[in-house]
């Protein structure tokens, strides 16, 4: 008789450790962002073109100057888990974006190496139609996205993480930092909650009603430091 095999990844072992994203780790950071780009399932539901998925919302994390990057990842020899990647300058984040554009996105389109775009567009459209609410930029310069692979959820990898990321804003003295969440991401609201982040804004919108089903409500969250 054949032995059950189980449906769950089981839990890594060994002690993780949260460290500095290194120039190496942007390959995994690209691929953990596309797992959970979906309320921490597969992006691929509503953007089925990876590549043009990091291009557009991994890279710039890389291409900002060295003293405006943030970035860590948690890991278990020989696998990371998760990570944390933000700025503490937004606009030289706006900046890195649009050399993105210009030199990533554009000449990868044109060479139509964007195999999966033409599903992308629903979203991409969407995303333009229905803005996401922001905190003022003086107050809260930076910002920050957190994810981590289903089986590591749950064991305190994602505090220790926003934690290095808050003691790296308060040692170059950031004044603040905001993240943009929706009501779905229950373990984060409730991570972010305990961290100190207060709601800034909430809204209701239909960015994600054709994946979703409804629309979902977006939150604005910030920190002062
Ligand atoms: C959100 C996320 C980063 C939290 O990291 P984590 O390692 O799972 O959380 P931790 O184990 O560090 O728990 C920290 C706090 O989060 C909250 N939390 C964690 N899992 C939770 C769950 N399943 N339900 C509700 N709250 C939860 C708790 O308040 C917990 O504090 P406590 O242990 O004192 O109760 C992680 O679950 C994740 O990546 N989820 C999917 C992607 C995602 O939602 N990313 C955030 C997008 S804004």
């Amino acid at each position: 008789m054949l032995s059950r095999q189980p449906d769950v990844t089981p839990p890594p072992t060994g002690a993780p450790l949260v460290r500095p994203a290194l120039a190496g780790d942007l390959d995994v950071i690209g691929r953990i962002a596309y797992l959970t780009g979906y309320f921490g399932e597969s992006a691929s539901r509503y953007f089925p073109d990876e590549r043009l998925f990091r291009h557009l919302w991994v890279n710039p994390y890389y291409l900002v100057p060295q003293q405006v990057s943030v970035r860590f990842v948690a890991d278990v020899p020989g696998e990371t888990l998760g990570y944390i990647v933000g700025v503490t300058d937004q606009v030289a984040y706006e900046r890195a974006l649009r050399f993105t554009l210009l030199r990533q996105v554009l000449p990868n389109l044109l060479r139509g190496r964007y195999r999966a775009l033409p599903g992308c567009v629903p979203y991409l459209t969407r995303i333009s139609l229905f803005p996401t609410p922001h905190a003022p930029r003086g107050a809260y310069p930076a910002h920050l996205h957190l994810n981590l692979l289903p089986e590591a959820r749950g064991l305190g990898l994602g505090r220790a993480l926003l934690t290095a990321f808050v003691d790296e804003l308060r040692a170059r003295g950031v004044p603040g930092v905001q993240l943009s969440t929706t009501a779905e991401n229950e373990a984060a609201l409730a991570l972010y909650a305990k961290a100190g982040f207060e709601v800034l804004a909430e809204r209701a919108l239909p960015v994600w009603t054709p994946w979703l089903g409804r629309p979902a409500t977006h939150v604005l969250m910030g920190l002062k430091l």
